[in-house]
């Protein structure tokens, strides 16, 4: 074994995951199409930890909490399961935006870990492999291993990866409205919803058009296609959370009127689409050469960002290790 440390992005995506078939494997009930960012990235080492007995984690200097933890080793024993080992790690892993602040994202989180993890325990894995490996840790991180625009495809535990897809290039503007913990988490949101919606069923395969319709838009590179089954599928997936029981909204009345100002820019001639993941930010999508005046005409409605496809998951060289907590205090 050896300390290895890797990086991985978040990634947006185009045709949401929501809900799963599969909860132990992860495995979605239908596939999923996102864009892997360029910015927003975590940084993780994994170090061997002969003496301890149990992992642990630190998240942006800071000893993780109980649950964090918990999901950290769980996902760790799949990778000792795959290198025949029983050793315990040492995990230190840094997000260049606040945890939980509605871009440090899970995908980001498991995407380095999986990179770094399997590197530390001397796995051979190709990208499909890795990218499979990630999936037991969040399922878009499966995503975030796969470098600009990815398809994750349902499926058995083997067929359930995710692969890179020819698009046009794109950029997307990042409209942060609130940067607060989410009420719930993705994954409990999800469960409430394939347990309470009842139009469960018909967002399962409607998602499945949507995704052969927006394979076919990226292949011919039509943005327009593109960005329209972006934003109506995004709409699409928080009407169906709207339906759950309890209901979950997590659109603020601000990402609102951000849809409203996408729309009214639309009107007047500059091409640009709406999404949203599980929380109230929203990011429109646009094409390279109008990324400025979009941002422009969106000054006042959150705090912007111009992003683009970035790298997928990707080991760093010796010496860039996430420094411990304790280091440099005597
Ligand atoms: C709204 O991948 O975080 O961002 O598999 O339970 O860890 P788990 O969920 P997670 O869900 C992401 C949901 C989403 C849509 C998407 O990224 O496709």
């Amino acid at each position: 074994m050896r300390t290895t440390t890797a990086r991985a992005y978040p990634n947006i995506a185009l045709i949401k995951y929501w809900g799963k078939r599969d909860e132990s494997r992860i495995l979605p009930a239908a596939g999923s199409l996102s864009v892997t960012l360029d910015a927003f990235e975590t940084t993780t080492t994994v170090v061997p930890n002969p003496a301890g007995d149990a992992d642990s984690l630190e998240l942006d200097g800071q000893p993780a909490d109980e649950e964090q933890t918990r999901r950290t080793t769980a996902f760790l024993d799949h990778v000792r399961s795959l290198a025949g080992s029983e050793q315990p790690v040492i995990v230190r892993s840094r997000n260049s935006v606040p945890t939980g602040a509605g871009l440090a994202s899970s995908a980001s989180g498991f995407a380095a870990l999986a990179t770094a993890a399997a590197a530390a325990f001397e796995l051979d894995l190709d990208t499909r492999a890795l990218s499979r490996l990630a999936r037991l840790g969040s399922g878009s991180a499966c995503r975030s291993v796969v470098p600009r625009v990815a398809v994750w495809h349902a499926g058995d535990d083997q067929a359930s990866y995710a692969e890179p897809v020819d698009a046009p290039d794109m950029r997307m503007v990042v409209v942060t409205v609130d940067r607060g913990r989410k009420p719930v988490s993705s994954r409990a949101a999800m469960r409430l919803t394939a347990a309470t919606s009842p139009f469960y069923d018909a967002w399962v395969s409607s998602t499945e058009d949507s995704l052969a319709a927006m394979i076919d838009a990226c292949r011919d590179g039509d943005f327009t296609r593109i960005g329209e089954i972006t934003e109506s599928h995004a709409l699409r997936m928080h009407a169906l959370i709207q339906s759950t029981t309890p209901p979950i909204r997590f659109l603020r009345p601000q990402s609102v009127a951000i849809f409203d100002a996408v729309e009214k820019l639309r009107e007047n001639g500059l091409e640009a689409y709406s999404t949203a993941d599980a929380g109230p930010n929203v990011i429109v999508l646009v094409r390279p050469e109008n990324a400025e005046a979009v941002a422009a005409a969106l000054d006042g409605l959150g705090e912007l960002r111009i992003v683009g496809p970035g790298p997928g998951a990707h080991p760093l060289p010796e010496g860039s290790e996430v420094p411990a907590a304790t280091e440099g205090i005597s």
